[in-house]
């Protein structure tokens, strides 16, 4: 199926009756970290990625690739990171080797935003019951990450490097569409920059050319609904407090 024939004609008059289900998919999007191995169908992947695809881009300009692992394909790229994220933590000298392509965090945190993902982290690790000092039990929960959280799908995504930091904010819109149509066919997702710092062993696994930049992965698949990780729920700050009116 080709992309305009998934339009509705005329958009402009295409009326979205029922806000329920449209902000069902966004309440419900949350960052799930444990899936049940059930495979996801491939037509259905294919085609949450087309309606992702109509999302919005500076003049249009699209620029997002993605690769999609399952299978072997998947497995063994889980292998490969999994040992270097183990290598990376007996060695600490080896960071070097791992650079992520692009400054997804700042350099330096201040307040509120380290306040916040102080919250997320303590928060997280709060509910799998770890402590500041576990260090071993902080290492595998991490590691989950490379594990696609046990998800069957497994997707990177990755740009040109020639564009510009425009680019990231369209990335953003697409990745959000992934994240809710993906909702709406009944899956949970993960977005992942922990990939970032293994762009070297991830982009020749995935075959990706000289010109591509890794911009994060996901974990995509169903939910296992009993995992104790799966009930951390992140705060937000009120609309209200972010905002202001002027008349
Ligand atoms: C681009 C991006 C990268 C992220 N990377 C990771 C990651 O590597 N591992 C992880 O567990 N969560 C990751 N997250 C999830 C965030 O921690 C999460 O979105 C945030 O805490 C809000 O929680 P929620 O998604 O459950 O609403 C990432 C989120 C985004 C948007």
């Amino acid at each position: 199926m080709k992309i305009t024939d998934l339009l509705p004609t005329p958009q402009v008059s295409t009326a979205v009756h029922d806000a329920a289900s449209v902000d069902a998919a966004m309440l419900s999007r949350y960052s799930n970290r444990a899936f049940l191995p059930k495979p996801v169908d491939r037509a259905l992947l294919q085609s949450l990625l087309q309606v992702a695809a109509r999302a919005p881009s500076g003049t249009n300009t699209q620029p997002w690739k993605v690769y999609v692992l399952q299978g072997a394909s998947r497995d063994a790229l889980v292998d490969k990171v999994v040992a270097a994220h183990d290598a990376l933590a007996a060695d600490p000298s080896l960071a070097a080797q791992y650079r992520e392509e692009y400054d997804y965090y700042p350099e330096k945190w201040v307040s509120p935003y380290i306040d916040r993902r102080r919250e997320c982290g303590f928060g997280l690790y709060g509910v799998l019951g770890l402590g500041k000092g576990d260090k071993a039990g902080m290492h595998a929960q991490h590691q989950r990450n490379y594990r696609f959280f046990d998800a069957p799908v497994g997707l990177m995504f990755t740009m040109d490097k020639v564009m510009g930091r425009g680019s990231l904010l369209d990335y953003g819109m697409f990745l959000q569409n992934i994240m809710l149509a993906a909702r709406a066919r009944g899956l949970h997702t993960c977005p992942q920059a922990a990939w970032n710092g293994f762009a070297k062993i991830i982009l020749p696994h995935i075959g990706a050319g000289d010109e591509e930049m890794l911009v994060c992965g996901m974990s995509m698949g169903y939910a296992d609904e009993g995992a104790l990780v799966n009930t951390f729920a992140t705060t937000r700050v009120d609309a209200q407090d972010f905002t202001s009116w002027l008349e």
